[in-house]
């Protein structure tokens, strides 16, 4: 019982931050739903990807996960059992696993990886258990692993609605990869990992003043950016993605304690984004737990705007990234 699959990253344009305080925290069902855009790195061998695989087996004594050759324990391992756990219960197996993952991407430098990694691991699992799953149910159990995971196993646009169970809370699809024009270029300011991680950010989202007025804003602005999706409004997509992307740092730094993810190199950043559309290239920043920028574009504006970002000092590495297919299962085995 071995499979593996190919899962991408995702970006998001309505932020997920905290989680809902009427659930579980461990089932990771959010405060509001959210909207992203699936990653496909345009590089000749960074996608932005992460190839996962795993192996059920009576022959393992113990559950092994390995990523990027290091054995995980401990809260990373808990992870990857909260994922699993369900699945293999749900498919009344009770043999060990060994699971093995890695990303085409350097960990190191600041690009989440949870959400291909643990979108990854739940197609596999699950296609490896022999469950007949949709993408949506699928979701939901990514989705215990990581929240951002959930949009994952879609590609291009994908809506994530919060729901009010473990059931209820999934990822769709609003349209396809072709299906609205829109490419991004990630400018990285900063490598190296973050001093507190989502996972944990995600616990102080409500000791924000800010926070319900975020929380209500973002339902309105998921709803609206769906819309506009649908509508290829490119400018209003950028300008709700933009003012949502705010609405989270300004919880972030009012929380208690005060997460401050951005540096200085991320406002200068900012600053010339907002000049750059004043001088006519039309571009929209987000940013997430983190000092880096995804500057959202037409898929025309792509190269001009690589090239506008690389100029600037503080920018040590751009990515172009254009909207990634759905994740899959590959024959192709990691051992
Ligand atoms: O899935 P997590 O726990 O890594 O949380 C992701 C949080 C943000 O990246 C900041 C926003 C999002 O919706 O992806």
């Amino acid at each position: 019982m071995k499979s593996s699959a190919i899962a991408h990253s995702n970006i998001a344009l309505i932020k997920y931050w905290g989680r809902s305080l009427d659930h579980n925290a461990n089932l990771n069902i959010p405060s509001n739903d959210s909207v992203s855009m699936t990653k496909y790195g345009l590089t000749r061998d960074m996608h932005l990807q992460t190839h996962t695989t795993i192996d059920f087996s009576d022959a393992y004594e113990e559950d092994t996960a390995i990523l990027e050759g290091e054995v995980l324990i401990g809260r990373e391992m808990e992870r990857i059992l909260r994922v699993v756990n369900p699945l293999r219960k749900y498919a009344n197996i009770d043999c060990k696993f060994k699971m093995m993952s890695k990303n085409d991407f350097p960990t190191q430098a600041g690009l989440a990886s949870s959400a291909s990694g643990f979108a990854a691991l739940a197609i596999a699992a699950v296609n490896a258990l022999g469950i007949d799953f949709s993408k949506e149910e699928i979701s939901t159990y990514a989705r215990l692993g990581s929240g951002s995971a959930t949009r994952s196993i879609h590609g291009g646009f994908v809506y994530w609605n919060k729901g009010n169970s473990h059931e209820t809370s999934s990822a769709e699809q609003i349209c396809g990869p072709d299906e609205f024009e829109m490419n991004a270029v990630i400018a990285i300011t900063h490598e190296g990992t973050k001093d507190v991680t989502s996972d944990v950010g995600h616990e102080s989202a409500h000791t924000s003043p800010f926070n319900e007025v975020r929380i209500k804003k973002s339902q309105e602005q998921a709803k609206e950016i769906r819309k506009a999706i649908l509508n290829d409004d490119f400018s209003k997509v950028g300008k709700i993605a933009e003012e949502n992307c705010k609405y989270m740092h300004a919880v972030m730094m009012t929380s208690n304690p005060p997460l401050f993810y951005w540096h200085p190199d991320t406002l200068k950043l900012i600053k010339s984004i907002q000049r750059m559309r004043e001088d006519g290239l039309e571009c929209y920043f987000t940013i997430d737990a983190g000092p880096n920028v995804h500057c959202l574009c037409r898929p025309e504006d792509t190269y001009e705007l690589q090239k506008t970002l690389e100029k600037i000092e503080c920018v040590n590495k751009t990515i172009r990234v254009r909207p990634a297919d759905d994740s899959f299962v590959i024959k192709e085995h990691l051992f």
